[in-house]
């Protein structure tokens, strides 16, 4: 009888380390970098000094990290995948802006978010702003597929926003609709890069779609985490922006489903009616995160996440091997270990 092994976690077989995924793309990530700055400047005095404060921060680049990747893996980085890595960090970055002017948020990468320092009005012009001229990136060179793939992806992430508005104001979530919720908001912008980078290295349309699924799985993954944050990471500051305000702000994630999933029925009914306060005390905010600890709900949530990952990682594995192939790997496992 042949005894089933539990595969090793991710993180113990692959490097989890971020610069160790982006080696291989290492000189790719700094001519992407030239034509992101490029893309962003302005004449106009106000925008400028904006866009030169959201330069100094740069964030973690795995979007462009898996354009260049995903390029490399399926036939090769071009002209057009450095375009593609900076169109859709040019959207990401709109979409950040705008996530922090719709979660009142005032802390972005270890520093004060824009609508912080220049109010909602700058935030709402500037992504916009960011969005035209990722949009005209691609125009300007034609490639209209590349604009196809990520105007789909800003799509789905405008649905999966306003389908997790109207659940947080209804507070009637499901396991499904989470996962339906973080597809659209995250898994599509990063289903998005591992599409673009494939049709940018010219790959067919089997392997774009392949590449394309990967990315969703990695994405779900990625928010998993994200929503972890606001639950074990209270008081780290490593992460860089504020933890805790899903909760503030009636948003149900996988913790807390999960949580509620096991608990008893008096337990359920009381962490609901803390969940559904529109402010609640320093007090029911810690007594919901215990809870979710206490619970199971944290042990399960990471559960789905490393098995995500894992898919996605498993998927990789079935393109020949190459360096590109085990960063993607290491990505994957990058993904569930960030501290950030
Ligand atoms: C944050 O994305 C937004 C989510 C989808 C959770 P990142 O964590 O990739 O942000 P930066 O670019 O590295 O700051
Ligand atoms: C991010 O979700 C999804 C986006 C489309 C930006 P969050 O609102 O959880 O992202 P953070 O935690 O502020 O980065
Ligand atoms: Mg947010
Ligand atoms: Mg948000
Ligand atoms: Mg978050």
């Amino acid at each position: 009888m042949a005894v089933a092994v539990a595969p090793a976690p991710l993180s113990e077989t692959a490097p989890v380390g971020l610069k160790e995924v982006q080696a291989p793309v290492a000189d790719d990530l700094e001519a992407f970098r030239q034509h992101f700055r490029e893309a962003m400047q302005s004449r106009v005095r106000l925008l400028d000094t904006v866009v030169s404060y959201l330069l100094k921060r740069k964030g973690k680049q795995i979007r462009p990290t898996l354009v260049l990747l995903s390029a490399q893996l399926t036939g090769g980085i071009t002209d057009r995948s450095y375009r593609a890595a900076a169109l859709i960090e040019l959207l990401h970055t709109a979409t950040l802006v705008h996530d922090d002017v719709i979660d009142e948020s005032d802390t972005r990468r270890g520093v004060a978010s824009i609508n912080a320092l220049w109010k909602n009005k700058v935030g709402v012009l500037l992504g916009d702003y960011l969005l035209s001229r990722g949009l005209l990136l691609a125009l300007d060179d034609g490639d209209y597929d590349l604009l196809h793939i990520t105007s789909d992806a800003v799509r789905r992430m405008s649905e999966g926003e306003l389908l997790q508005l109207e659940t947080a104001r209804r507070l009637d979530m499901t396991e499904e609709r989470y996962f339906r919720i973080i597809g659209d908001k995250t898994g599509s912008l990063i289903a998005s890069c591992m599409a673009a980078g494939a049709a940018s290295a010219g790959a067919d349309d089997e392997t774009v779609a392949r590449a394309k699924a990967i990315g969703e799985t990695i994405g779900l993954a990625f928010q998993i985490r994200d929503d972890l944050f606001d639950y074990d990471a209270v008081g780290a500051a490593s992460v860089g922006k504020p933890v805790g305000l899903d909760l503030q702000d009636r948003k149900m994630t996988l913790p807390l489903i999960l949580a509620l999933d096991r608990a008893s029925d008096a337990d359920r009914k009381r962490i609901r009616r803390i969940v559904k306060k529109r402010k609640k005390s320093r007090a029911q905010t810690d007594e919901v995160v215990r809870f979710v600890s206490e619970s199971g709900g944290l042990a399960a949530a990471r559960a789905r996440m490393e098995e995500l990952a894992a898919d996605a990682a498993s998927e990789i594995r079935s393109f020949p091997a190459s360096p590109a192939r085990d960063a993607l790997v290491g990505l994957c496992a990058f993904v569930v270990a960030r501290k950030r």
